[in-house]
This record gives C-alpha cells, sequence and structure tokens, in this order.
C-alpha cells in the first residue's frame, strides 16, 4: 500500500487548478444508465471512486471509453443486477438504483455495507422509490425495488439529520421517467444535486426547483443522449483553501465557483485569513494574528461535513478554544485519534469537538481511516515539525486526483512512496 510521506514547515505558494467533481461525477455516471444514447461527460476526476462506477456501469452492460478526463459512456443494452462484487468498493454505488428502476422499472443492487463515518441508511432512498409505486424487497444483502410503471407523487425526502444528497439524486433520477408529476419537498440543495440536475435536463428530462427544497419533476417517456462538463470539486477547493491557510504565504485556487465555497472563505475570514477573489480563482494568505472558531456542519449551503475534518487540523493549530459540532454525520471524527498522536488537543463531547489550540503539531506515522479524514492528517502534516508519514493513502485516492503532486507544486515537501 503506498504512504505519503511530508516534511512540514515548508511555506505554501503558487496556484493549482480544482479537478471536477467527485460527487458530481458519481450520480452524472450513473445518469448515463438512463438513456440508450451515447453520453459525453467532460472533466470526470482521475479518482479510484469514478473507476469503481465505470466498472459498474461496464458491468451492467455499459460501454464506456475514458480519454485523459472525458468519458463517453454508451448504454444501450444494460442488465439491472449490480451484485455485492462490484458494489461493495464504494458506497455510493447506491445511486444506479433511481437509473436503472426508471430505466428498466426494476432494480436489485447489494446493499452498501458498513460505513466507517457512521451508520448510513439508505432508507429515504427506499422511501421515495415506494411513493413513485416501485415495491422493495430485501434479501440476502440486495435491495431489489421493482414496479410494472412508476407514477409521480408528492414525496417528502428530509430525515433526522437534514436533506439526503444521494436520495434526492437517486429519487430524481427515477422520477425523470415517472408518469406525470413528481414533487420531491426537503430536497438537498447541493450544487452537486443541481449540476446533475443540468444534465438530466440536457437528456431532455423536465425538472424545475434544483438548488431548491422543492424538486417539482415532469416525467417523459425516453431520454436522449448530452454532453456535459462536471462543476469544480468544492471540497478539494476548500482543502486547498485550508492548505493555504495552515502552511501557506498567498495560495490561489483557479477553477472554483466561489458561492459553492463561501462557507468555507466565511469560516477562514472568521479566522483572521485574507481571502481575495478573482473571476474563477481565490487566494488565501495569513493576515497577522489568527482566532479560534465556533462551527457547525450543516447541509449546503452550511459549513459541509467533508470540510470538518479540514478544519479541525486547522484549527488544532490555531491559538485559543475551538468548537466544532457534526451535525450530519456525528460520529465523523476518526481524524482526532491521529491528530491526537501529533499533539493536537482535541475533547470529544458527543457529536461535538473540543479543540484547544496548540503551538505546533509533531510528525508522527498515522493512519488514514476515511477520504476526508486523510486529507486532514495530510494538512496537519504540512503545518507539523518533522516528518509525517500516512499510510492508507488508497483512502485519498478515492476522492483526490493528485493530491500530491498538486501540493508539491505549491511547493510542499511530499512525496508518495509506492508499495
Ligand atoms: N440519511 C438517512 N437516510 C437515508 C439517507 C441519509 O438517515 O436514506 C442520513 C445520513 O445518515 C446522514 C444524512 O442523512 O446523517 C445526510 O446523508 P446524505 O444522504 O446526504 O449523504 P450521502 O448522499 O450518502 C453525500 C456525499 C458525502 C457527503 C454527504 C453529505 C456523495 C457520493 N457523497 O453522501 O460525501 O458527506 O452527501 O453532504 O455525494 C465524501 O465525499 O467524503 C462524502 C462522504
Amino acid at each position: 500500500m503506498d504512504k505519503i510521506l511530508i516534511h512540514g514547515g515548508r511555506p505554501l505558494s503558487g496556484s493549482i487548478k480544482i479537478s471536477g467533481s467527485k460527487n458530481s461525477a458519481l450520480p452524472i455516471l450513473a445518469a448515463t444508465l438512463l438513456t440508450r444514447e451515447p453520453c459525453i461527460l467532460h472533466r470526470v476526476p482521475d479518482l479510484s471512486d469514478t473507476h469503481y462506477m465505470l466498472q459498474i456501469l461496464m458491468h451492467l452492460g455499459a460501454q464506456v471509453e475514458r480519454a485523459s478526463g472525458t468519458v463517453t459512456v454508451n448504454a444501450e443494452k444494460i442488465e439491472s443486477i449490480a451484485p455485492y462484487e462490484v458494489v461493495r468498493k464504494m458506497r455510493a454505488s447506491v445511486c444506479v438504483l433511481g437509473p436503472l428502476l426508471g430505466r428498466c422499472k426494476e432494480a436489485t443492487v447489494s446493499l452498501p455495507g458498513g460505513c466507517v463515518i457512521g451508520d448510513r441508511p439508505i432508507d429515504l432512498h427506499l422511501k421515495g422509490f415506494e411513493a413513485l409505486g416501485a415495491a422493495i424487497r430485501v434479501e440476502g444483502g440486495n435491495v431489489k425495488v421493482f414496479a410494472p410503471k412508476l407514477t409521480g407523487a408528492i414525496i417528502n425526502l428530509t430525515g433526522k439529520f437534514g436533506p439526503t444528497v444521494l436520495g434526492t439524486d437517486n429519487v430524481m433520477m427515477a422520477a425523470v421517467l415517472a408518469e406525470g408529476i413528481t414533487v420531491i419537498e426537503g430536497a438537498a440543495t447541493e450544487p452537486e444535486v443541481v449540476d446533475l440536475a443540468d444534465f438530466l435536463n440536457k437528456m431532455g428530462a423536465k425538472i424545475e426547483g434544483a438548488g431548491t427544497r422543492r424538486l417539482i419533476i415532469e416525467g417523459v417517456k425516453e431520454l436522449h443522449g448530452a454532453e456535459h462538463d462536471i462543476i469544480p470539486d468544492r471540497i478539494e477547493a476548500g482543502t486547498f483553501l485550508v492548505a493555504g491557510a495552515i502552511a501557506g504565504k498567498g495560495v490561489t485556487i483557479k477553477r472554483v465557483v466561489r458561492e459553492h465555497v463561501s462557507s468555507v472563505t466565511d469560516a477562514l475570514i472568521a479566522c483572521g485569513y485574507q481571502i481575495q477573489w478573482a473571476e474563477n480563482s481565490i487566494t488565501v494568505s495569513p493576515n497577522g494574528a489568527v482566532k479560534p472558531l465556533e462551527i457547525a456542519t450543516e447541509p449546503y449551503p452550511g459549513f459541509p461535513t467533508d470540510m470538518q475534518a479540514q478544519m479541525c487540523a486547522l484549527l488544532s493549530t490555531t491559538e485559543g478554544i475551538s468548537v466544532i459540532t457534526e451535525n450530519i454525520f456525528p460520529q465523523r471524527y476518526m481524524h482526532v485519534a491521529e491528530l491526537k498522536r501529533m499533539g493536537a488537543h482535541v475533547q470529544l463531547e458527543g457529536s461535538t469537538a473540543v479543540i484547544q489550540g496548540v503551538e505546533r503539531l509533531f510528525g508522527a506515522p498515522v493512519m488514514a481511516s476515511d477520504l476526508r479524514a486523510s486529507a486532514a492528517l495530510v494538512l496537519a502534516g504540512l503545518k507539523a515539525e518533522g516528518r509525517t508519514e500516512v499510510s492508507r493513502v488508497y483512502h485519498i485516492d478515492r476522492g483526490y486526483e493528485h493530491l500530491d503532486e498538486k501540493l508539491s507544486e505549491l511547493g510542499a515537501h511530499i512525496e508518495r512512496v509506492k508499495a
């Protein structure tokens, strides 16, 4: 297994370009199953998660071509069963359920297994499919959804922890081919949901209200092929903004949508960093004294759960007491034990982390446990004294395109040791 070695303390400067969004690319790739015609997607990030999704599409019968960031999917003939061997590597495989149900009126997909960021049920996805008229059967570790026909319905998709991103995606993908009008109340408003709706509309779907809590979907008989550019990855952008804050003397990220990252830039400004915007780029620079912060994760446009671990690394080195509350995945704190091994002072009280900022962190061997936790360890390593060795780097490769190379471009002393 590859490792990443970081010699901390090198100031970062310069600029890097943000890749296409992982969490847009995954459901959009799944959406190509909704048509017999070829679809062309640009800026699909080169990640293990997008590779897994392409493998699933191929397993289902689609023909896939990939040339650098452009992926062409031709799903002329498909089947509707995705077994455990192909879906087990990635929880987001669950988002093939909606398009398979929409197009084939049945889908059997192995249930997503345990997940290190806590219990991640799909009850809301299933509730939506049921409302459209599907029957659901769970047997042998698989979920089977089937319906002689799908009929539009009014569905509320908000659960105990708020709206569901992939649940909204899934139900929207089934509803585009249902008969009549579907209204999804309590829909997720994340930019990735809007990107998917834009793509579906290019394919001939009739979706209104993307980006608001209410989606109105007028079912159509069939969809056609389309071409689409995946939006920039706001979480990769946020991660590099925090890298610039924790160890930078002026870092610019290019190809970013300003409003997609405003909760992160607001947090950095509140901490005392200087943020400058240009047309498609943002620069973060130190601006004298920094301050601790109190922050809570929320659905978009609030502070994203996918940036909580990285913020935790930054606040660990910010003098004073900071408080983070995790409202989306209350147990998403695997990075804390590892940050503590680097000298951070973090105390967990339920879903809240109380962080006493320390003057320095110290390099240590640490272990990545999930994607964003791993990113947090790399960020901490940039600031720490001495050498940090991050193992289980495959977690990082699931969701960051060339993270080590991009940090190296900014001047970090970072190398990947191939296993
Ligand atoms: N939830 C339910 N029932 C459901 C679905 C969700 O109770 O049927 C709960 C979840 O347990 C959680 C909350 O609702 O407490 C929100 O979960 P959501 O369904 O929105 O998460 P997701 O769609 O499975 C996506 C991203 C995650 C990101 C979350 C929240 C993808 C592929 N994944 O997951 O991204 O954290 O939304 O924004 O889009 C990551 O990229 O590292 C990552 C984990």
